[in-house]
């Protein structure tokens, strides 16, 4: 595996030693397959995959409903056919009190609320507005801290949204404040449809860690436009330490038109440990995975890294 190695000292600030990479590939990559619903028994198996080639954090399912995300139907199945790891954290969307239900009952670690900055995308997303999204959130939030579950909190169309153009930061702010207070331990920043450029990032992440601590932010950094690496570097060094990622760059959004998949997570990895900071991600059996799951969809694997490795003995 080629070594490129950079020093964090030459970076203007000085850069974090560990990164959580959180892989969102089962779900955010999945959903967005237009084929028929993959069997629960191939996304569990992905998953374990992705476990053994040591994620800690999986988005595994989404409680939604089935007429809305046909592929997450299966959900309550693959957790159930998981082989259950002590340190990983299995986690799956829940929108509403019905999709926290079914979570709970299938035995999820953690669940994330998914809120927008955007008036016409929580609309087409969640069927709600703004307001009614989070009062919405607040039972499924108390419910699933009572349970003993973490809760995670999503903002999508931080930068731009694909209906309403550019997005006032300080709207993206107050909806990640939101999720904070009413008990969410992170707040994930959703680059939707991948069109953030890192100085728009950067002005956004200015505005909202006034209002909530860069500590319990993370990207969601979707790569349409290739600019993905780019925005989680320019996000690290404003001093975030979570990033979302999806194997072979999977999936897209299934109501943010022509969206991409997310950065995929093998270029992330590559990207991390280049920069001599730790993930836990063993990245040559990560790549094995990536293109497994690209070839099983019959697609062109997403990951640059992951092509690249590919063609060596990684
Ligand atoms: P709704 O139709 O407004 O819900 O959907 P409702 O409360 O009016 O109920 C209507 C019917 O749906 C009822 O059934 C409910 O029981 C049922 P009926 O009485 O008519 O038979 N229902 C449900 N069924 C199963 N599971 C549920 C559920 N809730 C209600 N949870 C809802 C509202 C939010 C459910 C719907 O709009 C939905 O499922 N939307 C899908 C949203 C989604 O999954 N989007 C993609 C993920 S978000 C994303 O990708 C962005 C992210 O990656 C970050 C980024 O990139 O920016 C996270
Ligand atoms: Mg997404």
């Amino acid at each position: 595996m080629p070594l490129n190695t950079y020093s964090p000292s030459t970076m203007t600030r000085s850069l974090a030693k560990h990164v959580k990479v959180v892989e969102v590939g089962p779900r955010d990559g999945l959903q967005n397959e237009s084929g028929p619903m993959l069997h629960a028994s191939v996304k569990a198996n992905l998953i374990d995959q992705l476990a053994a080639a040591g994620l800690t954090h999986i988005e595994v399912a989404a409680f939604v409903h089935p007429k809305w995300v046909p592929q997450m139907a299966n959900s309550a199945q693959v957790l159930q056919l998981i082989t259950r790891h002590k340190h990983v954290s299995y986690s799956a969307l829940t929108p509403n009190m019905k999709g926290l239900e079914r979570a709970i009952e299938a035995g999820v670690d953690e669940v994330a609320v998914f809120g927008a900055a955007s008036e016409s995308f929580s609309q087409r997303n969640t069927n709600c507005s703004i307001a009614q999204a989070l009062e919405r959130f607040e039972p499924v939030a108390k419910v699933a801290l009572d349970a003993g579950l973490k809760v995670r909190g999503y903002v999508s169309v931080v930068v731009d949204c694909p209906y309403e153009g550019p997005v006032s930061p300080s709207m993206v702010a107050d909806v990640a404040e939101q999720l904070i207070d009413m008990g969410c331990y992170e707040v994930s920043l959703g680059d939707t449809i991948g069109t953030a450029t890192p100085g728009r990032m950067l002005e956004m992440v200015n505005v909202v860690s006034q209002h909530v601590p860069v500590g319990q932010l993370a990207g969601h950094c979707h790569n349409t436009y290739g600019q993905a690496l780019a925005n989680v570097l320019m996000l690290l060094e404003a001093g975030i330490t979570t990033f979302d990622s999806s194997v072979a760059g999977l999936g897209g959004c299934p109501y943010a038109k022509g969206a991409s998949g997310n950065l995929a997570t093998e270029d992330l990895a590559y990207m991390l440990h280049g920069l001599g900071i730790k993930t836990g991600i063993h990245l040559d059996r990560l790549v094995r995975v990536g293109q497994n799951i690209s070839d099983l969809l019959g697609r062109t694997n997403g990951s640059n890294a992951g092509q690249a490795l590919n063609g060596q003995a990684c």
